[in-house]
């Protein structure tokens, strides 16, 4: 009957779970998001000195739809800095986010008004870039979902904020970094969650099609992750559309998941009620784990992966490889540097990596100049070389990319904001430089872009 019965929040997370922890503000398009200290239930024991944007539950899913204006004020209430960054968004360089790069840092009841309206259509997040560590690592963490102009099919939509929080018994913080972890692939967590549960259930309706829209926002970790249970397909990666057929995941062959990076599927939910499509994680040294799962309830509504269209593209240039002029970028391990400044928004106290074998100076640090100038509208190619024995996934802020070719593997045709370099590995990436300013250009496992694997390149 009723197909699109609209479980736009996502569905419910039922038995003993709750609604409680995916606040879904419907529409998200003019708000305060307040920045605040919270506390959380994950043990026995409250969590307190969590961080999110509201007392007791996880920074919500902010909407908004392609081509619409947002507008989207962020007070500080933190006796600590803050900022907000709209991650994966090609929006004007002066509401990126980025401390001392764009916009001074905000403190203590201060507010920054971010107005944008987003290009592209797909599934993004948002978190800070002051006390960057500490703020996610606390729980400033969210997704944001930018809706295509019309209906794509979809039953339902589901999201899942994939993170892991670093507790003790108590359930009270350990220290989110550490030496030995900043210098090597970093500090993990130790209770991996999504949507702030451990293994939520949500319902979706027998039958239905779901668009499971994942995010990994881990300070650390990459996610290994396949779905068990249902027909699926990658319909879209870091917000935007696959035009390929990706082959699914499986436990032999997970689908790497980077800190920053998002995925999303197309489940056709099981017939049978009670049925239910799970999400597996293989962390080392564990059994496979579930780390959240779409339940199927009611009578069947019998549609199929078929239905679907492919996701109308988003607006982005394709660069011209012929003419395109080739930069370098080495990362890897730093010579000794100074310490760096970070003014108010947190330091590591040590640099282990580096671009080009220089450490990031620091935030707010003075006459930093860019990795490299790049000429508005004209075609790039960026050489990407790992020379560490740690994976690191590149980021680059305001503009996407696609990538072209590795040393060690294929790649799909895909366009991102984010690449998982694997160790040894050397990607060549593309880009038209069509976005004026200067970009953060840096590694997103926190603790190597804290301690110097950061950059930014600068579009004129
Ligand atoms: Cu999601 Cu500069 O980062
Ligand atoms: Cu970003
Ligand atoms: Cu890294």
């Amino acid at each position: 009957m009723k197909r699109r019965e609209l479980l736009l929040s996502g569905g419910a997370a039922i038995g003993a779970v709750g609604l409680g922890g995916l606040a879904i503000a419907s529409n998200s398009s003019d708000q305060e998001l307040v920045v605040q200290s919270a506390s959380y239930m994950f043990r026995d024991q409250p969590t307190q000195g969590m961080v999110s944007l509201s007392p007791d539950a996880p920074p919500p899913v902010l909407f908004g739809r392609q081509g619409e204006a947002m507008r989207l004020t962020v007070k500080n209430t933190l006796s600590d800095y803050t900022s907000m960054h709209w991650h994966g968004m090609r929006i004007r360089n002066d509401m990126d986010g980025v401390p001392y790069l764009t916009q001074m840092p905000l403190g203590q009841n201060e507010s920054f008004t971010y107005e944008f309206t987003p290009p592209d259509a797909g599934t993004y997040w948002y978190h800070p870039h002051c006390m960057t560590m500490e703020q996610m690592a606390h729980g400033l963490t969210g997704v944001m979902v930018i809706a295509e102009p019309e209906d794509v099919g979809f039953d339902s939509e589901q999201v899942i904020n994939l993170r892991d929080f670093r507790l003790d018994e108590t359930g009270a913080f350990l220290p989110a970094y550490t030496q030995r972890g900043a210098a090597r692939a970093g500090t993990f967590g130790n209770v991996q969650t999504a949507n702030w549960y451990q293994h939520p259930i949500y319902d979706h309706s027998a039958g239905s099609l779901v668009r499971l829209r994942l995010l990994n926002s881990d300070t650390t970790r990459i996610y290994k992750l396949h779905l068990t249970g249902g027909n699926a397909q990658i319909i879209a990666w870091d917000g935007h559309p696959v035009t390929a057929e990706l082959p699914m995941p499986s436990a032999d062959d997970p689908l790497l998941v980077g800190p920053g990076q998002r995925v999303d599927f197309a489940v056709a939910m099981p017939d049978g009620e009670g049925a239910q499509v799970d999400l597996m994680a293989k962390l080392p040294g564990q059994p496979m784990r579930t780390m959240a799962s779409l339940r199927s309830v009611g009578q069947s509504a019998h549609r199929d992966l078929r239905e679907l269209k492919p996701l109308p593209k988003n607006p982005v240039a394709l660069p011209d490889l012929g003419k395109a002029q080739v930069h370098e970028f080495v990362f890897g391990w730093t010579p000794e540097g100074e310490l760096p400044d970070n003014g108010f928004c947190g330091s590591l106290g040590y640099n282990f990596w580096s671009i080009n074998r220089v450490p990031w100076p620091g935030d707010a640090a003075a006459d930093v100049g860019p990795l490299a100038t790049l000429e508005l509208g004209k075609s790039y190619v960026l050489r990407l070389r790992n020379e560490s024995p740690n994976l690191h996934p590149i980021h680059l802020h305001g503009l996407v990319f696609v990538p072209l070719r590795s040393n060690l593997r294929e790649l799909p045709p895909l366009v991102t904001d984010t690449m998982l370099l694997l160790k040894d590995e050397v990607v060549e990436i593309g880009l038209v430089a069509d976005n004026p300013g200067d970009w953060a250009f840096h590694c997103h496992v926190i603790e190597h872009q804290k301690t110097g694997l950061t950059g930014f390149l600068r579009v004129v």
